[in-house]
This record gives structure tokens, C-alpha cells and sequence, in this order.
């Protein structure tokens, strides 16, 4: 059997990790395809390194642009990669346009595709990744979803109950195990020292498109956030993804929130630094799919910038919270979600998910 790994943005690199390591620790033949659809060295390379992870042996160089450009880029060269690989299987992992690219591109080809984290609904059509999820599940052979929830998301959509795997979702695995090597790692030590004050601070990433690209939303965002340094007395660590920042500039909004003493703007970071960062925050607030997660499993609240949410699971245990961009919402969050007692349960498995699925394709 021979596998190839597609991914392209930092969360399918940190997702796909403990694939790759399984794969790594058995003798198999598998290649590993990197669309480039993140390339800044911190969403990136850094991933690659502290993971330790061995090279793409097809970096595909497809980079930015509208959905139409990039995924076409996308489809053509992973189209004359797959020709000449001929694998049996592709595996990708998520919602992003390398996701969708990819599934299609094999199953053009008649190459079977597995899906990781399959089965996630928002049920939300003005999300892009919606629709990644949705038409990538529709043409995967091997979905492979997190949860039960995921499992009977893709039975009422008619998807043959063979096809669906339960198996946890691989964020857990990535967790468990990096936390571990992140602590007793000096320079991530030496990290959080200099990042982090006595009265303790809240984490905040944001990056949705539906919130960053619509200057309304971003702004009552930003409001929120501005007026919760004025109520508490608390730091905010806000690592910036490159569109953020950019959508900030263009809706001048960035000059005055890097010029509140207490919103710690620094560059994206490295996922060891990311995950004490997490480990160690009071509250997170956040519109990331993985970070939802991450905290579930980390035992910090979340309050999550969203409308709605395809990780349902964090909402039912207790760990996360909905409240758009209506600034009222978000600033009544906070403090209820300081007062939560965190006793909730990890929806998302055991931490042996990449096991897991290399073994089930192994046997197929
Ligand atoms: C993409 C995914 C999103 C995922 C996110 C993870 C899609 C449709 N979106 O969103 O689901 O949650 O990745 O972070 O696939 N840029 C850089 N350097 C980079 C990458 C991007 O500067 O390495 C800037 C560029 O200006 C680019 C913009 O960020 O135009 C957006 O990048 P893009 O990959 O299109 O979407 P993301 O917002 O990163
Ligand atoms: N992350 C990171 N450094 C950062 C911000 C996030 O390593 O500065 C990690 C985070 O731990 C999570 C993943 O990136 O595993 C989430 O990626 P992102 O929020 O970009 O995408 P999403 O999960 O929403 O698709």
C-alpha cells in the first residue's frame, strides 16, 4: 500500500503530525505533498522544525490568492504529482482549499482518499471551509471522524456507515504529545517568561475570514477586546495571523490597538510556545477551529468569536462559549467563563487517533 500525505496550512501540519510519525515508525512506503499554501516561515517552516518532521518531498509553491486562483494552482500540481506517485491513498486533513484540492485531484484519478476529521458541520455556507468539508467528505472512501456527533453528521447526508471510522480527533495526540516535550523545553521556558506577567493574561488568535475581512465585525471584535483591558487587569497575548494583520492595516484599526499597553501584539508562534501559552492562559478567546479544541482538552475556557460553531462538542461539555461579535456578549463571557469550574470531560478521544487510522488503512 502506498500513501500520500497532502497538507498545506499550519493547522493540517500540526494535525497530521502524529500521522506522520506512525508512518515514520513503520516501514512503509509514503510521500509526503506540501501545496505551500502557507509559506511564512512562522506558519510554516517553524512547524516543520519543532516537530521535527521530515521535508515535503513535493513542495508545490501554490501560495496566495483569491479561492478560484489558489485551489486551481492547487489542482494541476497535485494533479501531475499524483500521476507520477500513482499512491494508493491520499490522506488530507481539515476544511482549507489544500483540503479540497487535494480530494479532488485524487478522486479524479480514481485514488482512494481518506479524510481526517471528517463529518464537521457548521451548516454555515458563507464559511469557505463548509464547503471544503462538505464536498471533501462527499468524495472521500475512508472518512475519519472525531466523534460520534461527526459519525451521524455524515449518515444523515446519506454516506454509507462502512466508509466512517470513530476515531478521535489527531489534535489530541499533537497535544498530549508536544505539551509534554514543550515543558521541559528551556528556550520555551525562557519563551514564557518574558511573555507572561504575575496577574496572569488571556490569549486571543482570530483569523476567520468572515470576521477579519468584514471591517464591521473586526471593529466590534476589536471594541470588546479593548474594553475588557479597561475591566480587568489583565494582559491580552494576541499572536497575529498574517491576514489579521493585514485586514487590521487596511481598516486602520492596527495603530491603536498596538498602542494599548495591555494587547501584547507579537507574530505568530511555534506550536510549543502556542501550547504553554494555552496551557497557561486564564481564558482564551478565539474564532480557531483547533483552538476550540486545544482548550477543551487543555482545561482552559474558551470564548469562542463565532456565530456558530462545527465543534458542538466543546459547547455541550462546557468548556466554550458562542458569542459572536456582539460586544455585550463577549464582554459577559469573560467573566462567566472565569467562574467556570473545569471539570469537563475531553470529547475528542485518547490521544491514539493517528495510530489509529494508519492501522485501519493498513488493513484495507
Ligand atoms: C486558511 C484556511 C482556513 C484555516 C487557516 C489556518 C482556506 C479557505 N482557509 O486561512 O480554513 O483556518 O488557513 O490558519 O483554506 N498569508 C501570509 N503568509 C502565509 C499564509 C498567508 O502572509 O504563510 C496571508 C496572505 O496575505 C494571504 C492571507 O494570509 O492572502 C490568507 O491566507 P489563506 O491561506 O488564503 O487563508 P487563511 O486565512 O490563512
Ligand atoms: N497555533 C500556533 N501558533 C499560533 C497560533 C496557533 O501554533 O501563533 C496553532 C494552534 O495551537 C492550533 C492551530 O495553530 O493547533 C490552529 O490553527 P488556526 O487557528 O490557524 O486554524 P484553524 O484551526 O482555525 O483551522
Amino acid at each position: 500500500m502506498k500513501l500520500s500525505i497532502i497538507l498545506g496550512t499550519r493547522p493540517e501540519i500540526i494535525k497530521l503530525s502524529p500521522i506522520i510519525r506512525e508512518l515514520e515508525g513503520r516501514n512503509l512506503d509514503w510521500s509526503l505533498i506540501h501545496t505551500n499554501q502557507h509559506y511564512s516561515e512562522n506558519m510554516d517552516r517553524i512547524f516543520f522544525q519543532e516537530l521535527n518532521l521530515p521535508n515535503p518531498k513535493y513542495n508545490l509553491g501554490v501560495g496566495s490568492g483569491t479561492h478560484g486562483e489558489q485551489t486551481g494552482r492547487m489542482l494541476i500540481k497535485i494533479e501531475k504529482v499524483l500521476l507520477k506517485e500513482r499512491p494508493d491513498v491520499v490522506i488530507v486533513q481539515g476544511d482549507t482549499n489544500t483540503v479540497l484540492a487535494g480530494a479532488l485531484a485524487a478522486s479524479k484519478l480514481k485514488i482512494k482518499v481518506a479524510h481526517v476529521e471528517a463529518g464537521l458541520r457548521s451548516y454555515d455556507k458563507n464559511m469557505p471551509e463548509e464547503i471544503n468539508r462538505v464536498l471533501t467528505d462527499h468524495i472521500s472512501d475512508y472518512l475519519f471522524a472525531p466523534t460520534e456527533k461527526a459519525k451521524n453528521n455524515l449518515l444523515k447526508e446519506g454516506i454509507e456507515e462502512n466508509r466512517i471510522f470513530v476515531v478521535g480527533n489527531t489534535i489530541v495526540d499533537a497535544t498530549l504529545q508536544n505539551l509534554k516535550i514543550a515543558e521541559k523545553n528551556e528556550h520555551i521556558k525562557e519563551f514564557f517568561k518574558n511573555i507572561s506577567n504575575e496577574e496572569g493574561y488571556f490569549l486571543l488568535t482570530l483569523h476567520r475570514a468572515e470576521n477579519v475581512d468584514n471591517k464591521e465585525r473586526l471593529k466590534n471584535i476589536i471594541d470588546a477586546i479593548t474594553k475588557i483591558t479597561e475591566i480587568y487587569d489583565k494582559n491580552i497575548v494576541f499572536p497575529i495571523h498574517p491576514r489579521t494583520e493585514k485586514r487590521l492595516k487596511e481598516f486602520n484599526l492596527f495603530d491603536k490597538l498596538k498602542s494599548n499597553k495591555k494587547i501584547k501584539i507579537i507574530e505568530p508562534i511555534g506550536y510549543l510556545e502556542f501550547l504553554i501559552l494555552e496551557k497557561n492562559a486564564e481564558l482564551i478567546l478565539t474564532d480557531s477551529g483547533g483552538v476550540q479544541e486545544e482548550s477543551c482538552i487543555l482545561k482552559v475556557p474558551c470564548i469562542t468569536l463565532r456565530d456558530n460553531t462545527e465543534r458542538p462538542e466543546t459547547l455541550e461539555v462546557g468548556s466554550n462559549i458562542l458569542v459572536g461579535d456582539d460586544k455585550n456578549k463577549i464582554i459577559n463571557a469573560v467573566e462567566l467563563m472565569l467562574n467556570k469550574k473545569r471539570d469537563w470531560k475531553n470529547p475528542f478521544g485518547d490521544g491514539k487517533s493517528g495510530k489509529r487510522i494508519v492501522e485501519i488503512l493498513m488493513s484495507k
